[in-house]
């Protein structure tokens, strides 16, 4: 496959530098947590090859609430963005047809691009609040779709797919037999997703999630999909298998330790996110030049100019990183244009994203025409 570097990745702050981004409201994560905070016990872990699903103790923690699930439904992977490469190298081929929602995390529309399968886009938009319309999911369908791929609570927008929506979109991927990509990445975020892992609702859906986001573990690259059904459970594990074996001893047994005491690190980690979240809504309410949907999962917010305001878009980004030392994440990274940015909320401390605020407020100011 001829692989090309995504702008979100190649443009983004672990690339640039984390020491040269004072004001980096460019994440999409919470706060990363330090392995001193975890309180873990190591030194018996033998660095071995380790089991190729992963460690059964924490496939078996993951869908404990799940009733229908088992640790069998579980396979581990390098972070959410592995998961999503093993799905969908493993489902397209060139001779396929995708679904997917745009704007997205890149990633969910350049693995199917580089693989050469035909792509429908359904395109969700400012005026709509970002939802999701199953109809338009249907009229999409050609003879060889073969993967219709969703991500809810929604990056970059913060929008949440209803539960009725996600029931009525499982059912047109059943009658015509199609499977249902659903990211959820940011389901266990601050504003916590009120239905349970879409994998427990059919065979059809193969969800993914990690613990990047919602727990700020994104260097353990630890993450998962999950699905019922067992054909191309076994077929994912095949592509696993050729990529990388199995994961990190290491990476599960942190993950494991620290899935057993996550709700106790929610708790700060949430609260934290609220405050931030508070502070975006009322900078929004003065910041007359800017329009946002507030979101309603995640802990980004995908803001934009209004569409009258007379703006130098590249001079704003400009002195915003380079006078400002601020970051925001640029409306390309997800094919939508500069005047969209993404404010993620949940990274910094209120202090820092404060003034991160106030130093947009600032870059605009300095760019009108
Ligand atoms: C929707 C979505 N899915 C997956 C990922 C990848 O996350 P991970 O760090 O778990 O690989 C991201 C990262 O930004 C994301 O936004």
């Amino acid at each position: 496959m001829l692989y090309k570097r995504m702008p979100i990745e190649k443009e983004s702050p672990e690339e640039i530098g984390y020491s040269n981004i004072r004001y980096n409201l460019s994440e999409s994560s919470v706060t990363d947590i330090k392995m001193g905070e975890l309180n873990l016990q190591l030194n018996d872990l033998k660095l071995e090859y380790i089991g190729h699903r992963g460690k059964p103790e924490l496939r078996r923690l993951i869908v404990k609430d799940c009733c229908n699930l088992n640790k069998e439904n579980v396979l581990l992977t390098n972070g959410a963005a592995g998961a999503l490469f093993i799905i969908n190298s493993s489902l397209l081929t060139v001779n396929d047809h995708l679904i997917v929602v745009r704007p997205n995390y890149a990633t969910n529309i350049e693995v199917p691009r580089t693989i050469g399968c035909s792509i429908s886009f359904i395109d969700l938009q400012f005026e709509e609040a970002w939802k999701l319309d199953p109809q338009k999911i249907e009229a999409a369908i050609q003879p060889n779709t073969k993967l219709i791929s969703i991500t809810s609570p929604h990056n970059p927008t913060g929008m949440l797919i209803s539960e009725e929506e996600i029931n009525e979109i499982i059912r047109i991927a059943e009658l015509h037999n199609i499977y249902l990509l659903i990211d959820e990445t940011y389901r266990d975020t601050c504003f916590k997703t009120p239905y349970p892992i879409t994998a427990t609702k059919s065979k059809k859906v193969i969800c993914v999630s990690s613990l990047s986001k919602a727990y700020g573990l994104p260097g353990l690259r630890m993450g998962w999909l999950i699905t019922q059904d067992e054909t191309i459970m076994e077929r994912f594990l095949a592509a696993k298998e050729m990529i990388c074996i199995s994961n990190s001893a290491l990476d599960e047994e942190v993950a494991y330790q620290f899935y057993l005491e996550k709700e106790k690190f929610a708790i700060t980690i949430n609260q934290k996110a609220m405050m931030n979240f508070h502070l975006l809504k009322e900078w929004l309410q003065k910041e007359t030049r800017m329009e946002a949907v507030l979101p309603q999962g995640g802990v980004v917010c995908f803001s934009r100019f209004k569409e009258d305001l007379n703006i130098d878009t590249a001079k704003f980004y400009s002195l915003l990183m380079n006078k400002y030392q601020t970051m925001v994440g640029p409306g390309h990274w997800f094919e939508m244009p500069d005047s969209c940015m993404r404010i993620g909320f949940g990274w910094t401390d209120d202090l820092v994203f404060k003034k991160g605020l106030e130093n947009i407020s600032a870059a605009i100011e300095e760019s009108l025409k």
